[in-house]
């Protein structure tokens, strides 16, 4: 499935990467010194750019080659690179980080697994965050949003497909005319994720938040280490 085409990766960037920037003070607090950084699912750089301000060296990765260009344009100085989950390889380094659900865009858990194991065996640190299977608790009633900027206006509808299927159906609307994009993000038992990274020997722990911010109901984030 091929998500984020070009108008609605323009319009994520433009009007909803706040979520990543706000990530970041705790995202670099648990980092620590600066290492080798690879970012999966970059969107269009809003967490790249704080990575590299801090002094790392980072990969900056995506699936989406409207949002790849994005981020080439908002941190042209980063390594950036086509990467999509969970078959392509991931470079080896210290740590890895994907932040805004990435792992939830596959199409299954079983592909979410092989993602994360992946992910935490490319370097000593994984830290991300995982729509839980609680998530649905508050939303089992499809909602609607609107958003608008500057040349543009999106019509989103959330539904709970399944117990662990949130279907986005969005409208996009720009001056070249309207067009669609459906997200399926599975939803996951983080606690049973976890479990499974803690027997693969990672120290693993969950929070509500990256750093002082509190996400919202049903978004847990997960960092996992491996010891010594
Ligand atoms: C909600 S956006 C978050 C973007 C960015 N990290 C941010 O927070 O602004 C999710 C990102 O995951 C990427 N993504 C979705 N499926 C992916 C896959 N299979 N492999 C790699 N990236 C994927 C999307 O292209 C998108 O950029």
């Amino acid at each position: 499935m091929s998500y984020y085409q070009s108008e609605l990766a323009r319009i994520h960037h433009e009007a909803f990467s706040d979520y990543a920037r706000s990530a970041a003070p705790g995202v670099l607090a648990s980092l620590g010194e600066p290492c080798g950084v690879v970012e999966l699912g970059c969107g269009g750089g809003a967490l790249t750019r704080p990575l590299l301000d801090a002094g790392h060296r980072v990969i900056a990765t995506d699936a989406s080659s409207a949002m790849l260009d994005l981020a080439r344009q908002a941190v042209p100085e980063a390594d950036i690179r086509f990467l999509r989950l969970p078959d392509d390889p991931i470079p080896s380094t210290d740590a890895v980080v994907a932040v805004g659900t990435v792992f939830n865009y596959l199409d299954s858990e079983v592909y979410i697994d092989r993602a994360l194991l992946g992910a935490a065996r490319a370097g000593r640190i994984l830290i991300t965050d995982l729509l839980d299977l609680s998530y649905g608790d508050t939303r089992r009633e499809p909602v609607k949003y609107f958003h608008e900027g500057d040349g543009w206006r999106l019509w989103t509808v959330n539904s709970l497909e399944t117990p662990d299927r949130v279907v986005r159906q969005m409208t996009i609307e720009t001056a070249d005319g309207i067009t669609n994009e459906v997200h399926i993000n599975v939803l996951v038992d983080v606690a049973e994720v976890a479990d499974k990274l803690r027997s693969e020997g990672l120290a693993v722990s969950t929070s509500s938040g990256f750093g002082y911010e509190t996400l919202p109901p049903g978004f847990v984030v997960l960092e996992a280490r491996r010891p010594g």
